[in-house]
């Protein structure tokens, strides 16, 4: 397929931040309590359904994916930006890191285990997300587990100028009503097993929602699905 014009801004503008992003960016110990039992529960129900890899999805430096590996599973960080990679290979040299993006998964079908997509999926165009869950869906086996973490809001975007410490970027924002999300993880054959929706505090700036889902090992798809956004 050929590539959406929206993710050469997302590449340019990444790769311009990621030095910024990799050292502003918290651990996974120093998250909110929620956002790491969210993590901790995924990771638990990836070893328990015993499948194969889990794919970190928009990894960026990596720090993730390695608390994954902390916690027993074997991850894969994949992101479209390719400085982000370099810096995610130089910090976890044994970890395997790959630059691809959400919209064509470098994977074969049926083959992951898990998907983690932490903060990767706010820059894609609503109406792109139906396919992008789609590659989510084709990618993980049968009984795989998704947890897919999100900036949500009542529906609006914005293009900051600048992000990070000031630096120049041109990627679009969106914050998708969380209910939105998990109507197009059903409609792409996911079931979806528990949402959390928190609202922002001292420790959070947005408000955000988790959305753990598996999926199914009886394909819940019905025609037409792939068009819903
Ligand atoms: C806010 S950062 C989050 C990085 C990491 N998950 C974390 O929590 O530290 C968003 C990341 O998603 C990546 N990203 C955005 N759109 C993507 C796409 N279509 N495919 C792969 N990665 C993407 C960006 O390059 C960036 O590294």
């Amino acid at each position: 397929m050929t590539e959406p014009s929206y993710l050469a801004e997302v590449r340019e503008s990444y790769d311009t931040v990621a030095d910024a992003y990799a050292a502003l960016v918290k651990s996974p110990t120093e998250l909110d309590p929620l956002s790491r039992s969210m993590l901790t529960a995924f990771a638990e129900l990836v070893q328990a359904s015993g499948q194969g890899p889990v794919a970190d999805l928009g990894c960026g430096p990596g720090k993730v994916t390695a608390h994954l590996a902390g916690l027993g599973v074997s991850p894969i960080g994949i992101d479209v930006s390719p400085r982000m990679i370099e810096l995610a290979r130089t910090a976890f040299p044994d970890l395997p890191f790959s630059v691809g993006s959400i919209t064509a998964l470098p994977f074969a079908d049926d083959v992951l285990g898990g998907i983690l997509a932490f903060y990767s999926i706010h820059h894609t165009p609503p109406e792109l997300l139906p396919l992008v869950f789609a590659e989510f869906h084709r990618t993980l086996a049968p009984g795989g587990r998704l947890l897919l973490v999100s900036h949500v809001g009542s529906g609006e975007h914005r293009r900051p100028e600048q992000a990070y410490g000031g630096l120049p970027v041109s990627f679009e924002s969106y914050r998708l009503p969380p209910g939105r999300h998990a109507r197009m993880l059903n409609l792409a054959g996911f079931a979806v097993d528990a949402q959390l929706v928190q609202e922002p505090d001292e420790s959070l700036t947005w408000k955000i929602a988790s959305f753990l889902a598996h999926k199914p090992t009886v394909d819940r798809r019905s025609p037409g699905a792939e068009s819903f956004s």
